[in-house]
């Protein structure tokens, strides 16, 4: 795709900055919504979160109801049971608060809700989707798409679409003040790959190269310190915006083979996605450098390494290392056998990762099957 050739829009309105919360209720007003389900798991309950959200709409006594049925991996059955639970307390908007269950789970119930034709009682008809999001890595607070998990056959769905889309995003980074150091680290490295895969996609268009570039500099600059202190409020800030700059470029360039691979085996294996994301950053990278060296040694650049000695493949190169040290920097494993993933599961994930075609379609170099194995077995 050439850059210079492209569509600009997000569809979804950002609030974005410390103590945003403040001002749920005024935006609730706009758009004309009284009666609000909350959907949330109970981590966030736990966590005391839910509360400071709560509080903000009971002082202008705004109805809402709580879905808290929400588990990671979110699956059509719990999409199901929201859905009945909206019908039955007669809802009219949702908001999504916490990580990218929730948030997926709260986009499923919207968009089945109105392919159902269920609306017509509404005084707004487009059943609104606010999301809060509580973590810093899906994206999902401003994407057009949702990850569902086949409880049976333990595969992940991806699906894309326009009324996927939030109408509104409220980004307070005070609300992962209290994230742990894990999920803050695996969260950080799911944006991190969502602005690498979403810059070097195949789709990429100039204004989203320009935010997915900046994530990329966000996380170099704050990822650290989020993990080395998580009551670095600059730094949940920073990891705040590289999540939704992260979420922005997805949703319009698309992802690659770290995604392809991850979701596959993130569902056969129960490991969280962000975990797999790490794994198979530097991996895919260096198999996809040799279809963009410029972007990669650009990428070397951004991730704070001098690059004005080196020559265009050394720079590029230097990228993949520069990710190594950020992943030992945080603490996270750094191979699939650590993680108790079988050797001998290879070739099924392979097998599953070739139908992961609209990843594999953005990815900037064509994957064969060899190709896949070949990344497994030097993550392993
Ligand atoms: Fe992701």
């Amino acid at each position: 795709m050439n850059p210079f050739n492209f569509e600009f829009q997000i569809k979804t309105k950002i609030k974005f900055g410390r103590g945003m919360i403040q001002e749920l209720s005024e935006s609730i007003y706009l758009f004309n919504i009284n009666k609000i389900m909350i959907v949330v798991d109970h981590g966030i309950i736990d966590a005391g979160i839910l509360s400071q959200i709560t509080k903000v709409m009971d002082e202008e006594h705004i109805n809402y109801f709580i879905f808290d049925k929400v588990k990671p991996d979110p699956t059509l059955a719990i999409v199901n049971e929201g859905l009945a639970f909206a019908l039955e307390n007669e809802i009219e908007g949702l908001i999504a608060v916490g990580g990218g269950s929730p948030i997926d789970t709260a986009k499923a119930i919207r968009t089945t809700f109105l392919s159902q034709k269920l609306n017509k009682g509404l005084k707004n008809k487009n059943l609104p989707l606010f999301t809060i999001p509580t973590t810093s890595g899906s994206g999902s607070e401003v994407t057009k798409a949702i990850v569902i998990t086949d409880e049976n056959s333990k595969r992940k769905f991806t699906a894309m679409d326009e009324s996927l889309a939030p109408d509104l995003t409220i980004v307070d980074p005070e609300l992962t003040k209290s994230l742990p150091q894990y999920l803050t680290a695996i969260g950080g490295m799911d944006a991190l790959s969502h602005c690498i895969e979403s810059y070097v996609s195949q789709n990429a268009v100039l204004p989203f190269e320009m935010i997915a570039t900046k994530g990329i500099e966000l996380v170099r600059k704050f990822l650290r310190p989020a993990v080395g202190n998580g009551s670095n409020m600059k730094a949940r800030e920073g990891m705040s915006l590289a999540s939704l700059f992260g979420g922005i470029s997805l949703t319009n360039c698309g992802l690659g083979l770290v995604h392809a691979i991850a979701h596959p085996l993130g569902g056969k294996f129960k490991i969280p996605h962000g975990m797999v994301n790490t794994l198979l950053l530097p991996h895919v990278m260096k198999y996809n450098i040799i279809s963009n060296p410029p972007k990669f040694a650009y990428i070397a650049e951004l991730l704070g390494i001098s690059i004005s000695e080196m020559t265009e493949m050394e720079a590029a190169y230097q990228s993949v290392e520069e990710i190594k040290k950020l992943i030992e920097d945080i603490g996270l494993s750094t191979t699939l056998s650590q993680l108790g993933v079988p050797r001998d599961s290879f070739d099924e994930l392979v097998n599953l990762t070739m139908e992961e075609k609209l990843m594999l379609n953005s990815n900037p170099r064509p994957v064969k099957k060899n190709d896949i194995l070949k990344i497994l077995k030097e993550a392993y």
